[in-house]
């Protein structure tokens, strides 16, 4: 709920038809949610990459870019999470509302967070999709040398070490790549979303 009073609403002049007309696909948010190295950035940049070059509008949204710019200001506490996905699920709402297909890439770590999300793209196809890889898998990969750091107690509030995950309990896809290969995960995503959204 806003805190400000006195607000209208505008209707806009062009309707979600006219746009998805203009696109050839309806407007989408494609949510992936998973551990730290689970994989969630390269699926999101190389679906936005193999989507574009088949014709989508699309855009993606990733957490660790995102915190350099809109969400610079927040940390990693749960209030914190919270207002960062708050956001990132608003702002992920506004591009599926202008027509795009929008991508995101956020641990996203609590539950409520994903459904307050899913609830602002009610108007429009949500994808809640588990990117799915254990702890001990991420913990290998450590990309970024984070769990380590996490492990000999030079960054608090890591999620997987001590912070929580919450699993999703009926997301719309699991993606697991603790068995297969980036590609295959790719492809099986990307297979996924243009029978959902085909273009017109
Ligand atoms: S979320 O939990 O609020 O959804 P988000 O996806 O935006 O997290 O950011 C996660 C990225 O921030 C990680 O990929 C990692 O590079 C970095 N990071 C830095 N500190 C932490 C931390 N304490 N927990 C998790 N990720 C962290």
């Amino acid at each position: 709920m806003s805190q400000a009073k006195n607000l209208a609403s505008v209707p806009h002049r062009v309707s979600a038809d006219t746009r998805s007309q203009n696109f050839g696909h309806e407007g989408a948010v494609v949510w992936l949610t998973g551990l730290s190295a689970s994989g969630k950035s390269t699926l999101a940049m190389g679906l936005e990459e193999k989507m574009l070059a088949l014709g989508y509008a699309c855009y993606a949204l990733d957490g660790d870019n995102i915190r350099n710019g809109l969400n610079a200001n927040l940390g990693f506490s749960p209030a914190d999470r919270a207002e960062n996905i708050r956001r990132v699920g608003e702002v992920a709402a506004l591009f599926a509302d202008a027509g795009l297909i929008c991508i995101t890439a956020f641990i996203s770590p609590y539950q409520h967070d994903r459904l307050l999300a899913r609830r602002a793209s009610s108007r429009v196809r949500f994808h809640e999709v588990y990117v799915s890889a254990d702890l001990s898998t991420c913990e290998a990969r450590d990309p970024k040398g984070l769990y380590r750091k996490a492990r000999a107690g030079e960054l608090c509030d890591f999620t997987g070490i001590d912070a929580p995950y919450e699993v999703p309990n009926s997301p719309d896809l699991i993606i697991d790549t603790r068995y297969n290969s980036p590609a295959q995960s790719l492809d099986h995503l990307l297979s996924y979303l243009l029978k959902q959204h085909p273009i017109r």
